[in-house]
Parts: structure tokens; sequence; C-alpha cells
């Protein structure tokens, strides 16, 4: 008994003067709980709405109409994708069959675009799938979406204008016969080789400078943005319906014959048949990013509810239209064995096929190059847009620095956000090379338009009476679908890839647990309500 007693003192020595195991276990399982449980702390869709109809001159302007939206995603969509890709996709996999490609990336973009429509309508706020994610899944998806938007806006627009780079030396060669010395247009990872002599890449200087103009417009302002978007975005559709109008003719039925080429190899991967035609689709899938970008406009648009999903998918058909066409005639008008030669286009294919196969039309294949410069210049421009807008959002949340949504006195934009996306973006386009930011841009959108289809069917179970003017057909089978379409294309993208987002990611974590966290609105206004 005795012996009892002095054990029972012992325990309640060792509590009173040391380490009480029990005490510990429970606050470190209180502390994990807390943690995680507060990583889902989401932001209710009544403050996002209420924040959406704030004015003021914190505020961003609200003046875009349907029409505007429908341009401003059209001027995000047709790009290096449809100009470039098409013709890469059909001479390494799918050869005419790239039409089909395009159908495919067209459905995946579809159902995660209804989607897109749906949140958009509900949450007319600046910042796109980040401030979705925010009213789903909570804070921590919310920033791992908005971290990796970052790889789809940022990125996006350095991949463009690495190819705009590429565009200007093809005109000041076709229309002056001089061109920017390779050093100087190439990232230090690129070389080429001529006869003897190599030369390696130092800066792409091209790139820096579009990202500058188009900076300076976009830090102007929102209404002359639009403005020069419009224009830009009429040009590149005439000269898209030109090529398909005046190329129908030149369409040679044997170039589509097959129309699905026989499954066989090409270049030690797949070519042809169903598997040529969905590698082709994750290849063509760049050409349709940027509709999305419709939604970081929410906040500057007049009635969102019915003028998002119109900006949303109509952008999106008319794309797509044009898209299926345009791809038709291109593989009708050469044959895709042609685009495998470097020497006979390379990445001015479309110049090439029009060039070597319509004559009388050199006039035209002058046009499309200064077109697609036009049209690089608005992608670059919506990309930057779309960036600067998430970060307006995530800024207003506390999750990244104040400064990225301060508002220019006079021009009512977050024109400190865009001078340093400028410097972030200019480095990327300046000195990595085009295929490696282009797959990144991929990559990171892809796994948005995962995480928003899912998004959505969270969102129907969490909020089934919120008032929601689109919705989404047959849910959950459409954002079902949309997610595996887009998770099919994420794992084609190969495995270099998926380490480029994980590392990506990680670098987002530790901002995350470092910053973010401890600066978040939500979070600071629950711990208020708490104690
Ligand atoms: N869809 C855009 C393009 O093709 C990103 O350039």
């Amino acid at each position: 008994m005795e012996k009892e007693s002095q054990n029972l003192n012992h325990i309640h020595d060792f509590k009173n003067h040391g380490f009480d195991l029990e005490s510990w276990l429970q606050t470190l399982v209180r502390t994990i709980l807390g943690v995680s449980m507060s990583l889902f702390v989401r932001k209710p869709l009544a403050t996002l709405v209420a924040e959406s109809q704030e004015t003021g001159e914190h505020t961003l302007h609200r003046h875009l109409g349907a029409f505007n939206l429908i341009l401003l995603g059209i001027g995000a969509i047709i790009g290096a994708g449809l100009f470039v890709r098409t013709a890469a996709a059909a001479a390494n996999h799918a050869g005419p069959s790239v039409t089909f490609s395009f159908i495919v990336a067209a459905i995946g973009c579809a159902f995660a675009g209804m989607c897109y429509a749906e949140f958009a309508s509900m949450t007319p706020v600046a910042g796109s799938a980040y401030t979705y994610s925010y009213a789903t899944m909570g804070e921590f998806f919310a920033w791992i979406i908005g971290w990796d938007l970052v790889l789809e806006y940022a990125l996006g627009a350095a991949t463009v204008a690495i190819a705009w780079s590429e565009y200007l030396n093809k005109l000041t060669e076709q229309f002056f016969g001089w061109s920017v010395p390779y050093e100087y247009c190439h990232s230090p990872f690129q070389s080429q080789t001529i006869g003897e002599v190599t030369t390696q890449g130092i800066i792409n200087l091209p790139a820096i400078f579009i990202l500058l103009v188009l900076t300076l417009v976009l830090v102007r302002g929102i209404q002359e943005s639009a403005w020069v978007n419009g224009v830009i975005v009429f040009v590149k559709v005439i000269i898209v319906a030109l090529v398909i109008a005046f190329g129908w003719s030149f369409i040679n039925p044997e170039n589509h014959t097959p129309m699905i080429p026989k499954p066989t190899e090409y270049d030690g991967h797949a070519f042809g048949g169903w598997k040529g035609i969905l590698a082709g689709a994750g290849v063509v899938f760049f050409a349709f990013i940027g509709f999305d970008a419709v939604s970081t406009a929410a906040q500057e648009t007049k009635n969102p509810a019915k003028n998002m999903p119109i900006g949303i998918l109509g952008s999106l058909t008319i794309c797509t239209v044009l898209y299926v066409l345009f791809s038709y005639v291109l593989t009708g008008i050469s044959s895709y064995e042609e685009f495998r030669d470097p020497s006979r286009g390379g990445e001015a294919s479309v110049t090439y096929a029009i060039a070597t196969h319509m004559p009388g039309y050199d006039w035209l294949a002058k046009l499309v190059t200064v077109a697609i410069l036009f049209g690089f210049s608005s992608v670059i421009m919506v990309m930057l847009l779309g960036q600067s807008r998430v970060f307006f959002s995530m800024s207003r949340d506390g999750l990244v620095p104040k400064v990225f949504s301060q508002i220019h006195p006079k021009y009512r934009t977050p024109w400190k956000s865009n001078w340093l996306f400028f410097v972030f973006v200019a480095v990327f386009a300046a000195f990595v090379p085009g295929d490696v930011v282009g797959d990144m841009t991929s990559i990171g959108t892809l796994f948005a338009f995962v995480l928003v289809s899912v998004g959505i069917i969270i969102m129907r179970k969490s909020d089934p009476n919120a008032e929601r003017p689109f919705r989404t057909p047959l849910v959950p089978l459409v954002p079902i679908l949309g997610a595996l379409i887009c998770g099919a294309m994420i794992f084609g993208l190969g495995n270099e890839n998926w380490m480029r987002l994980v590392v990506w990611l990680a670098i987002g974590f530790v901002i995350y647990f470092g910053y973010s966290m401890r600066h978040s609105k939500v979070r600071l206004a629950a711990k208020g309500k708490a104690s």
C-alpha cells in the first residue's frame, strides 16, 4: 500500500515538475486536428458575393459586356496552339485525324468550361478557379490552385512571348531580309549549329520587348486593354476565316486518305489510330487554353451572372468551330509528312503550306505572319491580365502580400502587380526554352480544370440551395468526365512534367505555411469569432 502511494507520488511529481505526457499528447492531437481542419477553412459564398458588389476606389471598374467577354476569350484562345501546334500534332501523332484531336480536346474543355461557367455565374469575383475553390474545397486547395494558375497564366504568357519572338524573325526575314541574331532571341539552353559553327543562345530580347509593351497597355487600363484586344481579335478571326475560305478549294483529297492513319510508330512513339488522336489532343490542348481567362474578369463585368457563361462558352464554341475547319483545310492543302521536315515550314508551317500549295496567294502567306504576331500579342495580354487578377484576389484574402492588390489611383489597375509579373514572366521568356514553359503551362491548366470540375460536385452538395444562374448539365456525369479527360491529358504529358508540377507545388507549400496561413483574412476572422 505504502509502495503504491509512493509510486503515485512519483507520477504526480513528474507531472508537476516535469513532463506531462498525457496533456502533451492531448495538445499535440488538438494542434494537428486544428491545423488540418483550418487548412480547409472555406470562404463563405455570401462573403464572395458581397465582395463582388463592393464599390469604391479600391475596386475594379465594371464595364465589360457579353460581347467584350467573348472577344477577351477569343483573344486568349487563338494563338500559338493553332498556328504552330496543329502541324506539329499532325506530323508527329495524328496525321489528318488531328481534326479529331481538336474535337477530343474541345470536349474536355467544354466539360470543364461548363463547370467554370457555373462557378463564374455564382461567384462573380475576380480570381477565377482560385476563388471558386476557396468557397468549395477550402483555403489549402484554393492556395494550391491559385499557385498553380501562375503556371497557366504567367508561364503561358512566357510561352507565347517566345513564339512571338520566333515569328517576329520570320516577319523581318520576309519583309526586310534581316533577323535578330540567334543568340539574342534564344535561351541559354538552346544552340544551333551551322556547318562548323555552333551558336549558343544568350537571352530572348524580342520576347522581353513584347512583354514590356503589353504590360504598359495593361497598366494603362482595362478599357484600353479590351479595346486593343478587340481590334486584334478581329484581325485574327478574319485571317483564320480567309485561310479556311480560300484554302478549301485547294484541298487535295489524297492528303486526307486515309483520314485516320493506320496505327504505326513514328520517332519512337505511337502514330495514327486512336492513340495518335489522343496524343494529338494533348498537343493541341494548348490551343484551347485561355477560355477560362474570361472568368478572371468577372469583377469587371456587367451582370456577370448572365454574361460570364456567354463569354466562356461562346468563345470556346467559336474557337472550336474555327479550329476544326482550319485543321481540316491545313492537312488537306499539305500532307502531314511535309510538316515533318523542318526545312519546309517548321514553326511557320501555315505560311509554308499557303506559299507552296496555294499559287497566287503569297499575299495571304505574308498577311498570316503579320496576323499571327498580332494574335500572339492578344494571347499574351489576356494571360498577363488573368495572372494579375488571380493575385489581386489572393492578395485581398491576405494569402499574398498587399502589393498585389494596390490599385493605381488614376488608371484603377493593379499596376504594381503588373510590373512585378512583368519581371517574373520576362525571366522565364528570356532564359527558358519555349517547349519547357509550354508543357508547364499545359499541365498547370489541366490540373486547374480537374480541380474546378471536382469543385462543382462538392459545391452542389455543400451549397445545394445557392442561386445558380447557370447550371452545369448532368452533374455529376459532366464534371466527372471533364476531370477524367483532363486527367488523361495530364497523364499523357509524361513524368518530367509531373515532376515540374510537384516541385512548383512544393515551393507553393513553403510559402503557404511560411506566410499565407498567418496572414489569411478568412482565418483571422474565424479566430476573432472564436476568441
Ligand atoms: N491558347 C493559346 C494559344 O494557343 C494559349 O496560344
